[in-house]
């Protein structure tokens, strides 16, 4: 099979290619990756917990709209190693609940250890696949996911089936990444000489062709806001900055590198070798660097 990207593995080096590549890449990502496409061993847990850092302001945000109380029963979508969880338990207390769902066992194992005996409300993990919104979903008062939905193929439709198993009245929100948006300002500041941030656009360049061939839904946070409005929910609000720029951004960034290097690899999207070199442009970018990613975040009443 001939090279369908170029070297620098930014473009289909030709239009009529590539549906025949992406029909490769997506026969390639449904026989290598099962379930979740970025890693799930302590190693993927620590870059959660870095990645919460660049969250952090906008989930207190998020709660804070949600008005998440001691008493509520909130059930947590994708949970993760448990960083969001954390955020939501602390603000609940007896008589409190959190529902925290995921499908994999090892990061929910992670979030059961980082909240236990840091309060008082019940911490119910549930290892489950949240778009089939099982009982567990049943009586919740809020509804929370964090940079859960871009992961759920066909994202919209889980959105509107969900406003369906929810009593009105729910409170319902979303922090979604945006891996996008920032590429206009990258790309100039690159034609304008800041050949530097390669690795930016490069990153870029994966994470979107990664999720893409495992249709999933890299771009949901875009279009959530008239999604949910389109489900029915009501007084939706929709808000969105710019992620930190600073060595915590880059250390994310290679750590993403290492988690999914064999993937990328089978799927042939790229090298090991290159992975190392963007791994250390990206190093040396450090903090000098415009932000990479940003995040949507969407809050709605059932
Ligand atoms: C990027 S992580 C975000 C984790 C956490 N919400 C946070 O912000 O730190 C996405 C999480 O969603 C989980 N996930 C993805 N698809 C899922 C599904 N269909 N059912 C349950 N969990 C899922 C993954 O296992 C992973 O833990």
């Amino acid at each position: 099979m001939s090279k369908r990207f170029t070297s620098d593995g930014l473009r289909f080096a030709a239009e009529p290619a590539y549906n025949d590549t992406f029909t490769r890449l997506t026969r390639l990502a449904m026989e290598s990756v099962q379930g979740y496409v970025l890693g799930s061993d302590p190693k993927a847990g620590r870059r959660l917990a870095v990645q919460d850092a660049h969250f952090a302001e906008v989930s207190e945000l998020l709660l804070d709209e949600l008005a998440v109380r001691s008493l509520d029963r909130v059930v947590e979508l994708g949970c993760g190693s448990g960083s969001l969880s954390k955020r939501i338990y602390r603000r609940l207390g007896i008589g409190g609940t959190l529902v925290s769902v995921d499908r994999s066992e090892g990061l929910l194992k992670q979030a059961t250890a980082l909240l236990e005996g840091t309060g008082p409300a019940v911490f119910v993990p549930t290892l489950a696949d949240l778009t089939e919104l099982g009982p567990w979903i049943d009586g919740a008062g809020v509804v929370v996911g964090r940079a859960v939905l871009h992961h759920v193929p066909m994202a919209e439709l889980f959105v509107g089936r969900l406003r369906t198993r929810l009593a009105p009245g729910t409170r319902v929100g979303f922090i979604e990444p945006d891996f996008r948006s920032v590429l206009g300002r990258i790309a100039v500041l690159e034609a304008e000489g800041r050949h530097d941030l390669e690795p930016l656009r490069v990153w870029a360049w994966v994470i979107n062709t990664l999720y893409q061939v495992n249709r999933i839904s890299p771009d949901v946070g875009a279009t959530l806001a008239r999604t949910m409005e389109t489900a029915g929910f009501q007084k939706v609000k929709a808000d969105w900055r710019e992620c930190r720029s600073d060595d915590l951004m880059t250390e994310n960034l290679v750590m993403f590198y290492d988690e999914v290097r064999e993937r990328l690899g089978a799927l042939g999207l790229m090298t090991s070798e290159e992975i190392t070199r963007q791994q250390k442009l990206m190093q040396a970018l450090g903090r000098n660097a415009p932000a990479a990613w940003a995040s949507f975040r969407v809050t709605a009443i059932a």
